[in-house]
C-alpha cells in the first residue's frame, strides 16, 4: 500500500474516525456479485480483528441513472470528502448507457473530484500455476504500478469540427502539469523506500510526445536526486510492454501516465492470472480514497456465479491497509492466496467454485485464523 496514515495533527481526518464509515458502491453487472463477496470478507475480518468499520451501500448504478436521470447526487463528493473514511466500488458499465455517462460521472468523478492522484496497482503472482510465462515463480512477478490518475489523456479536453461530415476533425488533448507529474513520481519513490524496493522505472513516449513526456523526463531526473538509495530506470512504453513479458523480475515499481498505466496494468493482470485477480487503490495519502477491482462490469456474466470475486477482495485488503489495519489486510490477502493454491476458486483461475462459494470459503479461512 502506498500510504501511511498522517501525523497526529491530522487526527481529525475522517480516515481515523471511529467508526470508520465505508461507502460501498456495487455498481453494475458483476460489480454487484463481487461486492457482495468482498463485503462478506470485510465482515469476517471485522469480527476477527474487532475493526471499527461501518459499511453503507449506495445504489448508484445504470438502472438508477436510467430511471432518474441522476448519476450521483449533488454534494456527494463533498460528503465523501468530509464524512467518510473510504469508498469501495464494484464495477461500472452497462450497454444501455453507451456513452458511459454514469460510469464517467461516478468512477472518474470520484478519482478527479477527490484528487486521488495515485492509482496504485500491485501486480503479484499469487500462485505459480497461473502465470502464462514459462518458468516464472511468484518472486518473479511482484511489482507495483503507480499510474497517474488525475490528468494525462483522461482530462477530456478536446472537440470536434465538422462532426459527421467527411471533413471531420477530432482533437483530444493530453495534459501534464509539473505538480501532477512530480507528485506521482515522488509517491512511487516514497513507496519504494518504505517497502524496501530497490528500483523505480519510469515509462513514457518522450521520443514522440516531445512536450508533455519531456516534462516527465525532467521531473523524474529531479525527483530521483532526492532518493539516492533507489536505482532508476526508463523505458519507452512500447519497449516496456515487451520487457514486462520477457523479464517481469527486473521490475519493482513502475511509474507512468494515466493512459499508459491503464494499458500496462491489463498486461500486468495477465501476468497474475487474469483480471479476476487485479486490484487497485485510488489514493490521495491521508485523505478519503477509493478502492476497486481493475476489471469491468462484464454484464454477460452478471448473476451467473462465474465472476471471480478475488480482485474485489484484494482491493478490500488494500483499503484495510490504507485505513491502518495492516494485520487484517494481510489476513485477507493470505486467505485469498491459500484459496487459490487449494483451487478453491472460480473457473477463470482453474477452480470449480461459484462466486459466492469463494466468498464463503475465504471468509471461513479468515474466521479460522488462516488454518
Ligand atoms: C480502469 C478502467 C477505466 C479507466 C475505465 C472504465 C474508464 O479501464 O480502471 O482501468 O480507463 O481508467
Ligand atoms: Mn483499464
Amino acid at each position: 500500500m502506498p500510504t501511511e496514515l498522517e501525523s497526529p495533527a491530522e487526527s481529525s481526518s475522517p480516515l481515523k474516525s471511529s467508526p470508520q464509515k465505508i461507502a460501498v458502491l456495487p455498481g453494475d453487472g458483476v460489480g454487484v456479485d463481487v461486492t457482495v463477496e468482498a463485503v462478506k470478507v470485510l465482515e469476517a475480518v471485522k469480527s476477527r480483528f474487532q475493526l471499527p468499520l461501518e459499511l453503507h451501500e449506495f445504489p448508484w448504478n445504470a438502472d438508477r441513472y436510467l430511471e432518474t436521470g441522476e448519476t450521483m447526487p449533488d454534494g456527494a463528493l463533498d460528503d465523501f470528502r468530509d464524512h467518510w473514511s473510504a469508498i469501495f466500488i464494484g464495477a461500472y458499465g452497462d450497454e444501455r448507457v453507451p456513452d458511459m455517462r454514469h460510469a464517467r460521472d461516478i468512477l472518474l468523478g470520484i478519482r478527479f473530484g477527490l484528487d486521488l492522484f495515485i492509482n496504485f496497482r500491485p501486480i503479484k503472482l499469487y500462485d505459480e500455476r497461473l502465470c502464462p510465462l514459462k518458468g516464472k515463480v511468484p518472486a518473479d512477478v511482484d511489482l507495483a504500478v503507480f499510474r497517474e490518475n488525475t490528468e494525462g489523456a483522461y482530462v477530456g479536453i478536446g472537440g470536434n469540427f465538422k462532426k459527421g461530415t467527411p471533413d471531420e476533425v477530432a482533437v483530444q488533448e493530453e495534459v501534464h502539469t509539473r505538480k501532477g507529474v512530480e507528485r506521482i513520481i515522488r509517491a512511487a519513490f516514497e513507496y519504494a523506500v518504505a517497502h524496501g524496493r530497490s528500483r523505480v522505472t519510469m515509462s513514457d513516449k518522450s521520443n514522440v510526445m516531445r512536450f508533455g513526456h519531456d516534462l516527465w523526463q525532467r521531473c523524474f531526473a529531479e525527483v530521483a536526486e532526492e532518493f539516492p538509495g533507489i536505482e532508476t530506470d526508463h523505458f519507452y512504453v512500447d519497449a516496456l510492454a515487451m520487457q514486462l513479458i520477457r523479464a517481469p523480475e527486473r521490475f519493482d515499481v513502475i511509474v507512468t501516465n494515466n493512459m499508459f498505466g491503464d494499458i500496462l496494468t491489463d498486461l500486468g493482470a495477465a501476468l497474475q492470472g487474469g483480471l479476476g485477480l487485479a486490484a487497485s487503490a485510488n489514493v490521495n495519502p491521508g485523505k478519503v480514497s477509493m478502492f476497486e477491482p481493475v476489471h469491468g462490469s462484464a454484464p454477460k456474466y452478471a448473476g451467473t456465479g462465474r465472476a471471480n470475486p478475488m480482485a474485489a477482495m484484494i482491493s478490500a485488503a488494500l483499503m484495510l491497509d490504507h485505513l491502518g489495519h495492516g494485520e487484517a489486510s494481510k489476513a485477507v490477502e493470505d486467505a485469498v492466496t491459500q484459496s487459490l493454491r487449494e483451487l478453491k476458486c472460480t473457473p477463470d483461475v482453474g477452480g470449480e467454485l461459484s462466486t459466492s462459494e469463494v466468498g464463503d470459503h475465504v471468509s471461513r479461512l479468515i474466521a479460522e485464523g488462516g488454518r
